[in-house]
């Protein structure tokens, strides 16, 4: 069976959430593409070159610990909107994509330009403020800045020139902002349920 569900969205949106869980209900493996570019993120910070970095991904690079703070988060979104680093991650995606078993993945993306003919389509947002409480909550820090840093990184992922964030066509949109993050589940588990319907799995 190939078999995948593309889910962008902004930072903070619940993307992650959603993702782990319709994995696990499913069966299907999961990508979460954003520590990718994290990674190559981090590793720039370390004095790496950009491309080489993204060309070079180990699985060690995929495990540090530090690739969820703010700072990794940040570093990533500043690598990501160079086009040879993009270009450097696709083949890896693809491939992971349409695996024999299926796969989820998320990101900002994935429904677009990695894998546009993905079986399901969800782009998860949430007002800035509602996410960057959520992301407060995590790292802590101070509030305002925490919200300053999420509309900017919104701005430098949706205004870059390749691979915009943006929702696909036919995405399904949720925001999971009314109904809580764990009650969003349930909509985006029915759009996977009624692909696997129609035969498309
Ligand atoms: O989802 P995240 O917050 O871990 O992503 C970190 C940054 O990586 C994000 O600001 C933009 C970039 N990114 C991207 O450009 N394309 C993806 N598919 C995933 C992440």
């Amino acid at each position: 069976m190939i078999f995948t569900v593309a889910i962008d969205g902004p930072a903070a949106a619940g993307k992650g959430t959603i993702s782990r869980a319709v994995a696990q209900q499913f069966g299907l493996r999961h990508l979460d593409t954003g520590l990718l570019y994290r990674a190559v993120g981090a590793r720039v910070a370390n004095g790496d070159d950009p491309v080489a970095a993204a060309e070079g991904l180990t699985p060690e690079d995929l495990a540090r610990g530090d690739l969820r703070s703010l700072a990794a988060g940040e570093a990533a979104s500043r690598v990501a909107v160079m086009p040879d680093v993009r270009a450097a991650l696709v083949d890896f995606q693809r491939r992971f994509a349409r695996a024999e078993g299926g796969a989820v993945l998320d990101g900002r993306d994935i429904g677009t330009v990695i894998c546009p003919e993905a079986e399901v389509k969800l782009f998860v947002t949430a007002s800035p403020e509602v996410r960057a409480q959520r992301r407060w909550l995590e790292v802590g820090g101070d509030k305002d800045e925490v919200l300053a840093q999420v509309i900017e990184r919104d701005r430098r992922d949706a205004e870059r020139a390749t691979a915009p964030m943006v929702a696909a066509p036919d995405a399904l949109l949720l925001d999971p902002t009314e109904m809580g993050i764990s009650t969003a589940v349930e909509p985006a588990a029915r759009a996977i349920r009624e692909a696997f319907g129609q035969g498309r799995a």
